[in-house]
């Protein structure tokens, strides 16, 4: 599509920190809006996964950013309000994308401007009718500027270590959750420090703490926003 016609698919973009609940969140509302869903976070996290298989170095950014530009990383939508199943390179790497270690390395191949820069026309290429809901963390500052409804989601750390350490007991991963606590924070620090795209909230987002809302909570509130706005 050219940019012409991508310029009025409208976008809603879900930022905030992991565990935060912008991936159900995000995923419910695309659902229900029937539009499609960009996961932002799966792109850096396949890429991680890319660098740790073939040994490329973490602190070499040129190399990282050709990594993300050649890996051939495909999304294959799941029945409404499942996450995505995500191939890289031909395998589903779904299930090891998810894991906290892969998190961190997503968190460190995102420090690079040139790995962001890479991986800013595959994040816009989801950007098709009817509409597009965007997860991540620079969605809204970033990739999106123009999208037509921005949302921060917050929640406290402890909030989400805890969901977070239902979600992967749920899968059967063995966690220890002030460990998770301890990389979540480790995570957020990192994220919010980096010079290119920090993790904040965009100056016309509207913040939203889920630390006491459930799922369908959130996803009704963002839905009302963005009735009043179409
Ligand atoms: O949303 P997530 O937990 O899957 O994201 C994993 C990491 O990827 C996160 O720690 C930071 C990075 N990321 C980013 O820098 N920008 C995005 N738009 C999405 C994720």
């Amino acid at each position: 599509m050219n940019a012409n016609a991508t310029a009025t698919v409208p976008v809603v973009a879900i930022d905030g920190p992991g565990g935060s609940g912008k991936g159900t969140v995000s995923q419910l509302l695309a659902a229900r809006l029937a539009w499609h869903y960009l996961d932002s976070g799966a792109l850096y996290r396949a890429v991680g996964l890319a660098a740790q298989e073939k040994g490329v170095r973490f602190d070499d950014a040129a190399a990282l950013a050709h990594l993300a530009r050649v890996a051939d990383i495909r999304f294959e939508p799941q029945a409404s309000g499942q996450p995505p199943r995500v191939w890289l390179d031909g395998r589903d790497v779904s299930d090891v994308l998810r894991t906290e270690e892969t998190g961190c390395l997503a968190s460190r191949v995102a420090q690079f401007p040139a790995v962001r820069e890479a991986l800013l026309d595959k994040q816009r290429d989801f950007r098709r009718q009817p509409g597009l809901v965007a997860d991540g963390r620079d969605m809204g500052t970033t990739v999106f500027p123009e999208a037509i409804l921005k949302v921060f989601l917050t929640a406290s750390p402890e909030v989400r270590a805890e969901r977070r350490y239902k979600q992967l007991k749920e899968k059967g991963l063995d966690v220890i959750l002030s460990r998770l606590l301890g990389e979540i924070r480790e995570r957020d620090a990192r994220d919010a420090a980096r010079q290119a795209s920090p993790l904040r909230p965009a100056a016309d987002a509207e913040i939203l703490d889920t630390s006491s809302l459930s799922i369908a909570q959130a996803v009704e509130l963002i839905f009302q926003r963005l009735q009043q706005r179409l």
